[in-house]
């Protein structure tokens, strides 16, 4: 079993405390690594180390050119290893392997696309007075502290870091204690590339120990968290304790409204990867399904067509589509919820209960008959359990959509683009995908309305986060 460790000042370096986490294989329970478990002693050498390298303006000084080059290199040196760093996440977070891949090179293209915008980050000058000159400076926070979930470890890690690299801040990663181990081989990408000591640290710890000693920290500036809601609440009160910025993306309960005039298959197909796909772990799923009655019994059998096609298996295996999910802990709060929705009066349809083999795998579940007062319609659930709800006026299922303390993604499907739009324009939710789920890419804004938090990531204003504006006025008489 291998051994990892954290990544501090350019140095791999032990839990100060001997402490280890172990990493087990969502699909066959066994442990296959385990990582140094950071204490606060270690979360206090990586605080330090980020601090002395923004105080030396490693990254501020550094001519913005080379700051470029090095986040092109981070990138080129990300390429080399994505096939290794992503197997590694498949295995620990059970996720297809493919997607895996993917998921890691795509953190090159992030650090490809934030390095071009390194040199474009320009003031203003103010007309003020005659014999005033003011204008502006953008200059980042100092120390920014990233708090990663296990879901996408490396596609949050990418977004966030090449933002605080691009912008001139220097940061410490706390990876998730479920899913390690991948950040860990990214880390080398960042020892490869040159990156100056301190400016990059990468660490694995507790959320409660490490992750809350560190937000906490009075050497941290600046925040970044993606996450469930109850713990963002606790990120933004540690944000408050210091008055200082933090960037949240907490989770949601999103809906996609079907009219009668729907292509079904494309809503098969955006259930097939929005809510089975990572097993429905998947801050934007497609978890609810709001579904004119006149198409509701056809678009049911398509759907349990498409659960009963899936192939149960490990990420690792050729052609797996419905992969475990993270933890047991997960898999009994998943099949709690589709027992509680069943209990409630809702008609599983397909699935509702664990799949009976090795691994934390949940059967594709559909729910039937779910109306608006039951606790599957209402909280995030994260597992491949979608609610069908039904309606029969659009303003209706406006309502319907919208009746959550979420809102992260919602959709449309119609062939009417008028009804779309209308639609789109009525929904409270960050995203609106019309006929397909995720349309997005790295360069469209990213991010939650109500509860699902308020900031945005990805895209080019996702920069104007890590940075604070100073006000230059020079008199010059
Ligand atoms: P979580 O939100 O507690 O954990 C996310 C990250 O926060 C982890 O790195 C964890 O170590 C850290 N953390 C936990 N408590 C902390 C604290 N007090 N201070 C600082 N950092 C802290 O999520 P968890 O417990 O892994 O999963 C619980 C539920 O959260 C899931 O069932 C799911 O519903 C939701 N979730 C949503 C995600 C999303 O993308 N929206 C991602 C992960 C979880
Ligand atoms: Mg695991």
């Amino acid at each position: 079993m291998e051994k990892y460790n954290n990544y501090i000042n350019g140095k791999w370096i032990d839990s100060s405390s001997g402490k280890t986490i172990e990493v087990d294989n969502p699909a066959t329970e066994k442990v296959i690594g385990e990582i140094a478990c950071a204490t606060n002693a270690d979360v206090d050498m990586a605080i330090e180390a980020a601090k002395k390298s923004f105080q030396n303006r490693s990254l501020v000084d550094m001519p913005i050119m080379d700051r470029a080059r090095l986040m092109h290199r981070i990138a080129d040196e990300t390429r080399k290893i994505a096939k290794e760093g992503g197997t590694l996440l498949c295995y620990e977070n059970g996720k297809a392997l493919a997607g895996a891949v993917k998921e890691f090179s795509d953190v090159a293209d992030t650090f490809d696309y934030y390095a071009g915008l390194t040199d474009k980050l320009e003031g203003k000058t103010i007309p003020v007075a005659n014999g005033v000159l003011d204008y502006t400076v953008l200059e980042p926070y100092g120390v920014s502290a990233h708090i990663i979930p296990w879901n996408y470890p490396l596609a949050m890690i990418g977004r966030s870091l090449a933002c605080a690299m691009a912008t001139g801040n220097s940061t410490i990663i706390k990876t998730p204690e479920l899913t390690p181990l991948a950040a860990t081989v990214f880390a080398k990408a960042i020892e490869r590339a040159n990156t100056p000591p301190g400016v990059v640290n990468i660490i694995c710890g507790y959320g409660n120990e490490a992750g809350a000693y560190l937000v906490s920290h009075p050497d941290v500036n600046h925040i970044v968290f993606t996450g469930s809601v109850a713990t963002g609440k606790k990120i933004l009160h540690a944000a408050a304790d210091k008055a200082i910025p933090a960037i949240v993306e907490l989770g949601g309960k999103s809906a996609g409204i079907v009219y009668p005039d729907a292509n079904l298959d494309d809503v098969v197909e955006s259930a097939r990867h929005a809510i089975f796909g990572v097993a429905g772990q998947i801050c934007t799923a497609m978890s609810r399904l709001v579904v004119h009655k006149s198409v509701k019994d056809e678009l049911l059998v398509k759907l349990v067509d498409l659960s009963k096609s899936l192939k149960v298996g490990p990420g690792y295996e050729e052609g797996s589509e419905l992969t475990p999910v993270i933890s047991q802990n997960q898999l009994d709060k998943v099949e709690g919820y589709a027992r509680s929705g069943i209990q409630a009066g809702a008609e599983a349809v397909h699935g509702g209960k664990r799949v009976d083999r090795e691994g934390y795998f949940m059967e594709a579940t559909v729910l039937d008959k779910v109306t608006q007062d039951m606790t599957v319609a209402r909280e995030e659930i994260f597992g491949p359990v979608l609610s069908v709800l039904e309606y029969e006026e659009p303003e209706e299922a406006i309502q319907i959509a919208n009746d959550t303390d979420y809102g992260l993604g919602a959709g449309v499907f119609t062939k009417d683009l008028d009804k779309a739009s209308w639609t789109a324009n009525k929904l409270e939710s960050g995203q609106v995908y019309v006929n397909k789920w995720f349309t997005g890419s790295l360069a469209t804004p990213f991010g939650g309305y109500k509860q699902s938090g308020y900031s945005r990531e990805k895209g080019q204003q996702a920069l104007n986060a890590y940075l604070q504006i100073k006000n230059v006025g020079i008199s010059l008489s």
